[in-house]
């Protein structure tokens, strides 16, 4: 049945997703699961790290649900996350399903890549676009302090593995720390301007399960371009694909090879921020460091999907997102979750 004109309803369901200071929302991630086979310093606790009971989780089609809700409202873009989201089982189920929703143009995962050599060709049936990596070091003694447990191998294999396909956007995240793998800037970068794939570095963010951050131990993006700089000849901007995308990023002098920054410490991109969170148990936000959530999980597990709540909590979430997350400011308190919980 129709009548000619729009109700209420139905425009509540498609307008885009703007917040109170004229974002567009475009981005989502979802963290599929806040386990880990590792204990990356920068994220985990060494020990004790407490998960949510495999019965909280969303499942793949309370994910898919969502995702087919937001989509009319512009989401376009998504990010699946952990913890470490190959850890999920059957995990290429839930990238089929969101593969094929209408108006997905982006999907991608963030991964540690040790799962990748197993996993990679169902995920790349299962039509995943993109992956990045976490590679902080090149060495597998460092690896064992940063991420407490061994692997580099692991990882380095998931890379090489990526190499069968060639169609898929592949790139490595660093994140450095100052006391650990400040020496690993040039390797790292040798390494991926040798292997072809971008490389970004990451500022460390005080979302560490021990709330270990501190300024000191953070390396800047400014540093590392001055290192890289002095070894490689200046770096070259290349101009943004689009005003949201939070790295800057730069080609080496002699041409070979991209290396990004995001900067979100010392330089935030909060102004043209176009992302909304979902954490694995269901629970949206509008912000890495925002100490509010909505719960998505309770519309989401209801026999009958009422649509229209769903968007209203969408867009009370989106609302109230603040400016910038205020990192600078006095008194500014991360919050209460740490990254595994929340989602890289
Ligand atoms: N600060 C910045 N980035 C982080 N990540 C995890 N913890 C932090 C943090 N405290 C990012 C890293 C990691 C990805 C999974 O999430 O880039 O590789
Ligand atoms: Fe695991 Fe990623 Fe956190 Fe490292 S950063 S402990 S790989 S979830």
């Amino acid at each position: 049945m129709t009548t000619g004109q729009p109700s209420t309803s139905v425009k509540s369901v498609c307008e885009p997703l703007i917040d109170g200071f004229g974002r567009v929302h475009r981005s989502l991630r979802i963290s599929v699961t806040d386990r880990c086979n590792i204990r990356c310093q920068y994220c985990m606790p060494a020990f004790g790290a407490e998960f949510l009971p495999n019965e909280r989780l969303l499942s793949f089609d309370q994910f898919a649900n969502f995702v087919r809700v937001l989509a009319p409202l512009g989401i376009n873009d998504l990010r699946i996350t952990g913890g470490e989201p190959l850890m999920r089982p059957n995990l290429e189920q839930l990238i089929k399903m969101l593969s094929t929703i209408e108006g997905i143009d982006d999907l991608a995962i963030t991964t540690n890549g040790m799962f990748l050599t197993e996993q990679i060709q169902r995920l790349v049936d299962a039509g995943l676009q993109r992956i990045n990596i976490s590679l902080d070091t090149l060495r597998e003694s460092t690896f064992r302090t940063l991420a407490r447990r061994n692997g580099l191998h692991d990882v380095l294999s998931g890379i090489a593995a990526t190499k069968q396909f060639p169609h898929m956007t592949v790139r490595l995240n660093a994140l450095v720390l100052r006391d650990l793998n400040m020496d690993e800037i040039i390797p790292l970068a040798e390494f991926a301007r040798a292997q072809s794939l971008p490389l970004r570095f990451i500022e460390f963010m005080p979302l560490d399960a021990e709330r270990a951050w501190n300024k000191s131990r953070m390396v800047s993006g400014t540093e590392v371009r001055q290192m890289l700089a002095s070894k490689f000849g200046p770096l070259n901007p290349v101009p943004r694909k689009d005003s949201s995308q939070p790295s800057i990023d730069y080609a080496f002098a002699d041409g070979q090879g991209i290396v990004g920054f995001i900067d979100s410490v010392t330089q935030p991109f909060c102004t043209s921020c176009d992302r909304l969170r979902l954490t694995a148990e269901g629970k949206m936000r509008n912000c890495l460091f925002g100490q509010e959530e909505w719960d998505m999980a309770e519309l989401l597990k209801q026999e009958h999907l009422d649509e229209q709540r769903l968007v209203e909590r969408v867009r009370a979430c989106v609302a109230r997102k603040k400016a910038a997350h205020g990192m600078e400011a006095p008194g500014f308190q991360p919050p209460q979750r740490a990254m595994f919980q929340i989602g890289g």
